[in-house]
């Protein structure tokens, strides 16, 4: 019977390639914000959620499968890469396994929701994974500009094809396991259709502070304005949003205001509050969060928003039980692409010498929200072809030049 199950293991595995292939030739189908309502509410029928899901998961699936296999080979091999690989495999079978099965099976639907908790189970850490093994891969190998442009580029695109997975996942699992969440009754699967902002900026904002607090046994206040464009009486301003998306990128931003502000006034009785402006137009509802914590170099903006920096010593992994305040670098990038997955985006602004400004744009109509998705195609390998060119600027010379040489000949 081992040895069977052994064969069949090894059959599915030997079939991988080939399916991911064939998988990876369709497009992801992006949804809108109203297609999520939809599907869990008026129209909820888990018969057709499965039906589109044991498709387009894996479609999803192998689109980012292939280009998992784009990056350095030195890479991919890497230990920790080889784990996530081996979880996307692992997880792609499962899905397929449905593919044959009777949706108008009661047991094949329930089936399917445990099989979906398993899989979300077992990517919960595919993040610290990833980044694992390229810590291990940059330790272990020179890096060039290029490489590093590359590992950029597909960061972005796996992590929002994780964002992506999860939330289809997610909306499937909340909506069709029976039960009504008891703490927000209202909401359709992770969505809040009237998802209040100002709530939002408070919790992220309060969580931010006690993580502060003990860290540097003080923190800033919070000044909290809402303005609307409208004459309508909108506030308080409330849109059609994912509250737990909104409460990461909002945490992100707070924690790092927090510590710049601190790390800025160190020497000060009174630290400055703040602000955050919460601001509702007829296309965006925008979030700008003002600190008065020193700001950053210009010539470093284009880092903040890399994988790979971060000003604050790396914290070990397991080495306290209270989570860090800063220290990985991924904060700001995985925040903009929860600003991006649904149209929006996250912007720096700073002045060094007094502060920064983080805005965060979100679409204000739910009929503008749509998923962001990475697709596979000849462009995206041409990303990875890129080639090391030369620059088409001078490069100043560090050397102090020497104009003795320009003499002219006697
Ligand atoms: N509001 C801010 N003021 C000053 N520097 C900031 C601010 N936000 C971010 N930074 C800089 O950007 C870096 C990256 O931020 P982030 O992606 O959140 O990673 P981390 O906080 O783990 O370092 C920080 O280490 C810090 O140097
Ligand atoms: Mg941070």
């Amino acid at each position: 019977m081992k040895f069977v199950r052994f064969i069949m293991k090894h059959a599915a595995l030997a079939s991988v390639p080939k399916h991911i292939e064939h998988f990876s030739k369709f497009s992801p189908s992006p949804l809108s914000m109203k297609q999520f309502l939809d599907f869990g509410s008026i129209n909820a029928c888990e018969k057709t959620s499965f039906v589109f899901l044991r498709q387009e998961l894996p479609v999803r699936l192998s689109n980012i499968m292939k280009e998992i296999n784009l990056l350095p080979d030195k890479l991919v091999t890497t230990p920790s890469v080889q784990i996530v690989q081996s979880w996307y495999i692992q997880s792609l079978l499962e899905i397929l396994d449905f593919l044959d099965k009777n949706p108008d099976d009661f047991k094949v639907l329930g089936e399917f929701v445990d099989a979906l908790v398993t899989i979300r189970n077992r990517h919960n850490d595919v993040v610290p994974t990833m980044a694992q093994g390229i810590i291990e891969y940059k330790e272990a190998f020179p890096q060039d500009m290029v490489t590093n442009q590359n590992i950029q580029y597909f960061l972005d695109r796996f992590y929002m094809s994780r964002i992506s997975i999860r939330m289809l996942i997610n909306q499937h699992t909340l909506i069709f396991d029976g039960t009504l969440n008891p703490v927000h009754p209202n909401t359709i699967g992770s969505i809040d259709p009237h998802c209040e902002v100002g709530d939002v900026v408070q919790d992220a904002f309060h969580s931010a502070k006690m993580l502060c607090d003990q860290y540097y046994l003080r923190s800033p206040d919070l000044l909290l304005q809402e303005m609307c464009s409208k004459k309508k009486k909108n506030l308080p301003i409330s849109i059609v949003y994912v509250p737990s998306h909104l409460y990461h990128m909002l945490f992100e931003l707070f924690k790092n205001a927090m510590r710049a502000t601190i790390e800025t006034h160190d020497n000060s009785n009174n630290l400055p509050p703040i602000q955050v402006m919460v601001s509702l137009g007829d296309e965006d509802m925008s979030i700008k969060v003002s600190d008065k914590g020193g700001g950053v170099p210009f010539r470093r903006m284009d880092n903040l928003f890399s994988y790979m920096y971060s000003t604050a010593p790396t914290p070990q992994i397991g080495e306290s039980t209270r989570p860090p305040l800063a220290g990985f670098g991924y904060g700001l990038p995985i925040s903009r692409l929860y600003a991006k997955y649904f149209q929006g985006d996250l912007q720096l602004y700073s002045m060094e010498g007094h502060g920064t400004d983080a805005v965060i744009y979100l679409k204000a109509l739910s009929t503008d929200s749509i998923e962001r998705l990475p697709v596979y195609n000849k462009t995206a390998l041409k990303n990875y072809k890129v080639s090391q060119e030369a620059d088409d600027w001078c490069i100043p010379s560090k050397e102090p030049l020497d104009l003795s040489v320009y003499k002219v000949p006697k």
